[in-house]
């Protein structure tokens, strides 16, 4: 209790009321983070709205294999997808799931992973990446180990939810939680709980690599000879999880951390953007970027800073490993929070600091990090906030453009005209029929009878 109230003598006359019970509860609760960490945490607490001042004099565009250059470079492009395929089917790719967040801006109760996503049969985001995951499986003829994270929030409810459902082989799904933080008032107290303790949050999907360590992830991966991960959020059901180009590509390039980007179309999307300091690749955050930045134009007037962060990453479990060994950045961000107030003896709802770490803070540490540029259409549409951008409709509407696509593209007769989703036919189709276009025409081409109606149709 010493070291608490060394940080926090505030609680002195407080602690000073607890019975034996409550302090050794509350000393527990505080000591799951070193004391070295609470000092370190304690000081950040009291820097709120002190921001980095950024000097943008030397941040330029990183390059990026883009989009064009795949018919410029067609060999290279081919080279790497056979490269990128032997090493999936020998098994050494994995899946890699952050689901640590609930579906809060949705309006859903419960983990996002669980909303359903899909126009027809309403599939969850999970039964969506898991179908993804049986498909390659029948194409490449390996069963990939998938790997999600969650958090105190997720953990029970997808458990549940996997077992209920059999989306996915129990011995190759590895349900791992991710660590926590505390999070502070504006005036530097930690949260409490009226148990007491202290109250921790989920520590951001930076937690990632401890996590993956200390949960003996990282050592299962080792043992089924996994090299790579395949990283994505759990947010976006148009994922490519097994793409042999991005994989090839990545290898050749011998990198630690690649990732697809989209040619961001807004100032004001909620996207990371790509850039270089010096030589060094970064990740402004949407939330963190300075507002002339991230409205800087080139000459043809487009963003200069336009590189999009999709949260597609491949990443080499060589440099998980050592990442879970450095020290990240913490971010903060400002949220409404509800705490028990010790000296008030109530629950208090106030304006707090929230602590996270990211991901994308690796990439500085990453040796020769590469980025794709990819067709958002076929392979971008998160579902974020419950209306406008980034909602639940929109992404139906963008798996709906996707699959009429594909078949206006075999010459059927789909007309999406301008409008698109106005003239598109309301239909799915499962990864287990085809999860891109060129498996779509050939499942299509080889079936024997063709449905001939468009409208509901669902394909399997
Ligand atoms: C994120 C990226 C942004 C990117 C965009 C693409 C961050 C900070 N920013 O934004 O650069 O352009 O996605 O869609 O991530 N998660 C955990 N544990 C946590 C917190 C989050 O597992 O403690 C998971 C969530 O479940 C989700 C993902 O991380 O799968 C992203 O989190 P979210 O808060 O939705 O990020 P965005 O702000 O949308």
């Amino acid at each position: 209790m010493r070291e608490l109230l060394q940080i926090f003598p505030e609680l002195r006359t407080w602690v000073q009321t607890l019975d034996l019970e409550q302090t050794h509860r509350l000393r527990q609760s505080f000591e799951k983070i070193p004391f070295q960490e609470w000092q370190a945490l304690k000081i950040l607490s009291q820097q709120v709205f002190k921001k980095k001042s950024l000097s943008a004099k030397r941040w330029t565009q990183p390059p990026c294999f883009m989009l064009q250059d795949r018919q410029i470079q067609s060999t290279l492009w081919q080279q790497a997808e056979s490269r990128g395929m032997q090493h999936l089917r020998h098994g050494k790719v994995a899946a890699l799931t952050v689901a640590g967040g609930l579906g809060t801006r949705l309006s859903f109760p419960g983990p996002k992973g669980l909303v359903p996503v899909t126009p027809l049969k309403r599939k969850t985001l999970f039964q969506v990446f898991a179908e993804k995951l049986r498909a390659i499986e029948r194409l490449h003829g390996v069963r990939m180990h998938w790997f999600i994270m969650t958090s105190s929030d997720t953990h029970e409810a997808t458990q549940e939810a996997f077992q209920k459902n059999h989306w996915y082989d129990t011995q190759y799904l590895h349900l791992f939680q991710q660590g926590v933080l505390p999070a502070f008032t504006m005036d530097g107290m930690c949260l409490l709980t009226h148990e007491p303790g202290v109250n921790y949050y989920p520590d951001g999907h930076g937690g990632v690599f401890k996590a993956l360590v200390s949960t003996g992830c990282v050592d299962k991966m080792s043992a089924y000879g996994i090299e790579t991960l395949s990283y994505f959020q759990v947010d976006n059901p148009l994922v490519c999880i097994g793409d042999c180009n991005f994989l090839g590509l990545h290898l050749n390039r011998m990198s630690d951390f690649s990732t697809k980007v989209v040619t961001k179309t807004s100032t004001d999307e909620k996207v990371g953007v790509f850039v270089n300091k010096g030589d060094v690749l970064q990740l402004m955050e949407y939330s963190e970027i300075p507002g002339y930045l991230s409205v800087k134009k080139t000459k043809d007037g487009q963003l200069y800073f336009k590189l999009g962060n999709t949260a597609m990453h491949l990443i080499q479990r060589s440099f998980l490993e050592a990442m879970a060994e450095k020290k990240l950045p913490i971010h903060t961000t400002y949220k409404a929070m509800q705490y028990w107030h010790p000296l008030l003896q109530s629950h208090c709802s106030a304006s707090c600091q929230k602590l996270e770490y990211f991901i994308f803070d690796a990439l500085p540490f990453a040796k020769n990090p590469l980025l794709l540029e990819v067709d958002r259409k076929e392979e971008f549409s998160p579902v974020k906030n419950g209306h406008g951008q980034d909602s639940l409709d929109t992404c139906v509407k963008d798996q709906i453009n996707r699959w009429n696509r594909w078949f206006a593209n075999c010459g059927l007769n789909v007309d999406l005209g301008d409008k698109a989703i106005n003239n598109a036919h309301r239909l799915e189709i499962s990864p287990l029929f085809a999860d891109d276009y060129v498996s779509f025409k050939k499942m299509w081409n080889a079936l024997v009878v063709k449905p001939n109606c468009f409208e509901n149709l669902y394909l399997e």
